[in-house]
């Protein structure tokens, strides 16, 4: 079933922190998740030893560039949803996961610095894709956004990468506190207490959204001809 890869070479681009956000919404709509914790440094695996992670959402740790493909293709036959963390910087480990992955979103903050670290990241996806023969499905996602404001330098950046025919994902991962407060307190966005932190509501609607969008990507493309009644 799908593999989601989180890549990026941009350290503190946000893969960890939207990895973990997306695990928990797909678990929570029912569906079992595996998060490969594919960085030596382990943040999701100190996530998942808090308490609060959602029944159904593993983690699987202690994965090196020798054993990734085979944790992404274990845990792609068992579970409907395997998502990959990795570390930010250019390794085996990232190349190989992104040879397996069926959706690679790439986390970028809306700077012209951290959009050259995300073309790092496409140039090589775009390598991989030749490498393997096949189309590797991926998109920009941005990161630590105002919820509040639209600033004109990402309008910039989103029409730059459109330009050169790279997706990005409609949604943004607003800078809440929520998406931080689940590394410190454990569990998820939906299990936080609005006493203790601010913005849960649209933390929660901002989670919601982007895994909406995200299993969109996923779903094969429907074959033209048919009409859209017949579908349902
Ligand atoms: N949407 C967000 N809102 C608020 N804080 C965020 C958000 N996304 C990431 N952060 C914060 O930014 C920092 C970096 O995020 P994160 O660890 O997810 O990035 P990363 O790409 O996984 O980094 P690394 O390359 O080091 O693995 C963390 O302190 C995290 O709490
Ligand atoms: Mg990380």
């Amino acid at each position: 079933m799908p593999s989601i890869v989180f890549a990026s070479p941009k350290g503190g681009a946000g893969k960890s922190t939207s990895a973990v956000v997306l695990a928990c919404e797909l678990a929570r709509r029912g569906a079992a998740v595996t998060i490969i914790d594919a960085d030596p440094n382990r943040p999701v695996s100190a996530w998942a030893r808090r308490p609060g992670r959602p029944e159904g959402l593993e983690v699987i740790a202690d994965v090196t560039e020798e054993t990734v493909i085979d944790a992404i293709e274990g845990a792609a036959a068992r579970v409907p949803f395997v998502i990959v963390d990795l570390e930010g910087t250019a390794s085996l480990t990232v190349a190989y996961a992104i040879s397996r992955a069926d959706l690679v979103v790439i986390p970028s903050q809306g700077s012209q610095l951290d959009a050259a670290e995300a073309a790092k990241a496409i140039r090589l996806i775009r390598q991989q894709e030749k490498a393997f023969a096949r189309r590797i499905p991926h998109a920009v996602l941005f990161t630590r956004t105002s919820a509040a404001i639209r600033p004109r330098t990402l309008q910039h950046i989103r029409s730059e990468f459109d330009a050169h025919g790279v997706p990005a994902l409609q949604t943004q991962m607003h800078e809440r506190e929520a998406f931080r407060a689940i590394f410190s307190f454990g569990g998820t966005v939906d299990g936080l207490n609005p006493g203790q932190v601010s913005g849960l509501e649209g933390a929660v609607r901002n989670a919601r959204a982007f895994a909406a969008e995200v299993v969109a990507m996923l779903r094969p493309a429907q074959p033209s001809g048919i009409p859209a009644e017949s579908m349902a």
